[in-house]
């Protein structure tokens, strides 16, 4: 058997393990970053060229308007870098910056890390095409650990992109444990551009989860498709309901499947066939995507180590993003 082979065979038993988990929990839930198989992957281009979801627009306009602000902030004098981008996606943002900085002369190598193996090819295969000089090194996985792999690669300054409010996928308590972890494999110096949502009007967050042609609602009912496919099982698509809720206090935005009925699915885990039960009404929790006051950015900032260096916000201010500096 081929790394690559042994490699897909762990990857595979993990999905299995961590879906049956959060199935078989009270109350059930599933891991976000399990959307991104391939369709998931086109489905979540739907979203981010949808009218309602606003945050890939702000970020947008971002990169557009001040990528000269945004490579000045990053380029030192006498200090090569290398740059990472955490959950890279199209890269369709962070190409504005990267072709501005090959074009400055800027000699470092790209490093997109990506959970779907799907995006990292399309990524190897098309950027460079797409912005002539640029080295790519793209890395498929989860972050920490390819973070790890990163550093192997580069013994540079390192520049950590991470934007789209990517960390949002996680609860304020994990995502503070989240950038302790991130801080700990940089060193001071290091820096981390990190895109959040900000708090703004709850109607206009809500719609953008919730967005009037359905994209989403296919996007969350997506992950019980993958299911019915990796595991062998039978989710019927059509017993489940899409609910978004957005909490203005918390800032927490959060998406659930909730059962149309009593109904039993059957799917496979590792070899054994398993049965989970649920009952009319009752939910599974899909996603959090948490909204950011900008006090809680820095707070965030400062307690894992960071210190803010400076701040891009798009025309509206709905959206920031964040240069942190490690301490
Ligand atoms: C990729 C996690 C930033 O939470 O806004 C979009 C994912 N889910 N619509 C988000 C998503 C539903 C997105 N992030």
């Amino acid at each position: 058997m081929t790394t690559k082979a042994i490699m897909e065979d762990v990857r595979s038993a993990q999905f299995a393990t961590e879906i049956f988990q959060g199935l078989t929990a009270t109350p059930k839930y599933l891991p976000a970053k399990y959307f991104y198989d391939t369709a998931g992957d086109e489905i979540f281009q739907e979203i981010m060229n949808c009218e309602e979801y606003y945050l890939s627009a702000c970020e947008l306009e971002i990169f557009r308007k001040q990528t000269a602000g945004l490579a000045a902030a990053i380029m030192q004098p006498g200090s090569p870098f290398d740059l990472i981008e955490l959950g890279a996606g199209d890269c369709k943002k962070s190409a504005y910056l990267l072709r501005y900085l090959v074009r400055t002369g800027g000699s470092f190598t790209y490093i997109p890390i990506d959970i779907s193996s799907n995006i990292i090819n399309y990524i190897q295969t098309q950027l460079p095409l797409k912005i002539a000089g640029l080295n790519v090194r793209g890395l498929n996985g989860e972050y920490l650990p390819m973070i790890s792999e990163a550093a192997k690669v580069s013994g540079k300054r390192k520049v950590v992109l991470f934007l789209g409010s990517n960390l949002g996928n996680l609860a304020p308590a994990e995502a503070r444990a989240f950038c302790r972890k991130l801080r700990c494999h940089l060193r001071p110096g290091d820096l981390v551009l990190i895109g959040l949502d900000l708090k703004k009007c709850p109607d206009i967050i809500l719609a953008a989860y919730n967005d009037k042609t359905g994209i989403t609602k296919r996007f969350n009912l997506n992950l019980l498709k993958r299911i019915n496919r990796e595991l062998n099982g039978d989710f019927d698509i059509g017993q489940f309901h899409h609910f978004p809720v957005y909490d203005p206090p918390s800032g927490a935005c959060k998406s659930y499947l909730i059962s149309l009925a009593d109904q039993q699915v059957t799917l496979w885990c590792n070899g054994d066939v398993q049965h989970i039960r649920f009952v009319r009404n009752e939910e599974i929790f899909m996603e959090i995507s948490q909204k950011y006051t900008i006090d809680q950015v820095d707070r965030l900032a400062g307690e894992s180590s960071f210190r803010t260096v400076q701040r891009f916000y798009d025309d509206r201010g709905w959206f920031v993003d964040a240069l942190w500096s490690a301490v």
